[in-house]
């Protein structure tokens, strides 16, 4: 737990929070000095040596320890790629849809993963949506489609229009005991909470550093589990998937040992100076402290919200990041309170209003002012929460 002085330190690192109260994260994270000084320090380099490719590959090679280290990998299982799509497509080209056909996923799935496999029917996908009832998914509706044709499971770790939590522990195992893959997405959950990708359990791991990483856009991490990766050839390549991308032989395809062969060309430098200093920011922090902060957060708004008679698509008991609230206007909603100076976004009917470390009671207090003030864009009533 943060003491309010660290609190308030942690905050005076964020720019942004003097003038808003930032409560769009599972956008775009808020920007600190770090992250800032990661890019001055790389324009710095270009300045002085105009072409530091030595200093700037082991930057890079840096990032990937760095990012192995944060979710219990191990660096050749890591590649470093410039979207979490990016990720997703490489091992989907790497698959072979002829002994087992099947790709199941719940439709709560960020619809980048949807458009992924689905544009793999081509090659004999066969591509199965597990539905939701309300705002859950419940594990018996994966437990009925996955079976011995099923190649992998695509499994989002919280999802970006109602902040569902999917059941990881009871999912993966349940694919595993069916012969079948899983590659978890974790965009809106990755650097709110310690991972673990072995304890997990997971095959591929994506996400990106633009949101709770607080990070840039532009870069994005993909985990293989080291025993996949030599069975794994992905036909989307290129240089930098090479085992010495510095051969320069067009002649040869060589791909890398390591999970660098999901890469292909040159790496976003300025991203990696930027984003390996968030991460770096959020390990000072200690990622206890943060996933404390957001559970509290998290808690208040949702125990306010009822009280305004508020219906919110994310379970009560939800320990964050994101909370979403059922809107007749949603979008009006988000202007209003830009209006009141709050930051924040929608999706659909949902209000939606994720949290990092960097916010406090206060701002739940503020939030909840406004929505009390904006009932008539809101809907209300008693009825039951979905996906408690
Ligand atoms: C859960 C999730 N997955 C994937 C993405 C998209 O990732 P990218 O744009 O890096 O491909 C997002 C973006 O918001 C997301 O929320």
């Amino acid at each position: 737990m943060l003491s309010s002085p660290e609190l308030q330190a942690i905050r005076s690192r964020f720019p942004l929070l003097r003038n808003k109260i930032y409560l769009n994260s599972c956008s775009q994270g808020a920007l600190s000095d770090a992250v800032e000084n990661g890019l001055r320090e790389y324009v710095a380099s270009w300045h002085e040596h105009g072409s530091p490719w030595d200093i700037w590959v082991e930057r890079y090679e840096a990032a990937r320890s760095q990012f192995a280290g944060f979710i219990g990998a191990t660096a050749d299982e890591v590649a470093i790629v410039p979207c979490a799509s990016a990720g997703m497509n490489s091992i989907a080209s790497a698959l072979t849809f002829d002994r087992r056909r099947k790709v199941v996923m719940g439709e709560f799935e960020f619809p980048t993963m949807g458009h992924v496999w689905l544009a793999q029917q081509k090659r004999g996908a066969q591509v199965e949506f597990v539905s939701a009832v309300g705002n859950s998914i419940p594990t018996e509706n994966y437990e009925r489609a996955i079976d011995r044709q099923t190649l992998i499971v695509p499994l989002t770790g919280v999802c970006f229009m109602n902040g569902f939590r999917s059941a990881v522990r009871e999912v993966v195992p349940l694919a595993h005991a069916n012969g079948a893959l899983v590659m978890l997405d974790d965009y809106q959950d990755c650097g709110t909470r310690p991972v673990n990708v072995r304890t997990a359990d997971v095959d591929f791991y994506v996400t990106g550093t633009l949101k709770y990483l607080l990070g840039p856009p532009g870069l994005a991490f993909l985990y293989v589990r080291k025993e996949l990766i030599a069975s794994l050839q992905p036909t989307i390549t290129g240089w930098f998937a090479q085992r010495n991308p510095f051969a320069f032989d067009v002649k040869c395809f060589d791909p890398a040992p390591s999970a660098r062969r999901f890469e292909e060309g040159s790496p976003a430098v300025p991203n990696i100076y930027a984003a390996m200093r968030g991460i770096e920011l959020l390990q000072e922090i200690g990622l206890d402290n943060v996933s404390w902060q957001i559970h509290e957060l998290t808690s208040a708004l949702l125990k306010g919200a009822q009280k305004l008679g508020l219906i919110a698509k994310t379970p009560t008991t939800s320990v964050g990041p994101l909370v979403v609230f059922q809107c007749k206007d949603a979008a009006r909603l988000v202007e209003k309170l830009a209006a009141n100076g709050i930051v924040c976004s929608s999706r659909h009917d949902g209000l939606r209003l994720s949290f990092h470390v960097y916010n406090t009671l206060e701002d739940v207090r503020a939030v909840l002012q406004v929505l009390e003030q904006n009932l008539d864009l809101l809907v209300t009533g008693t009825a039951a929460v979905s996906g408690d």
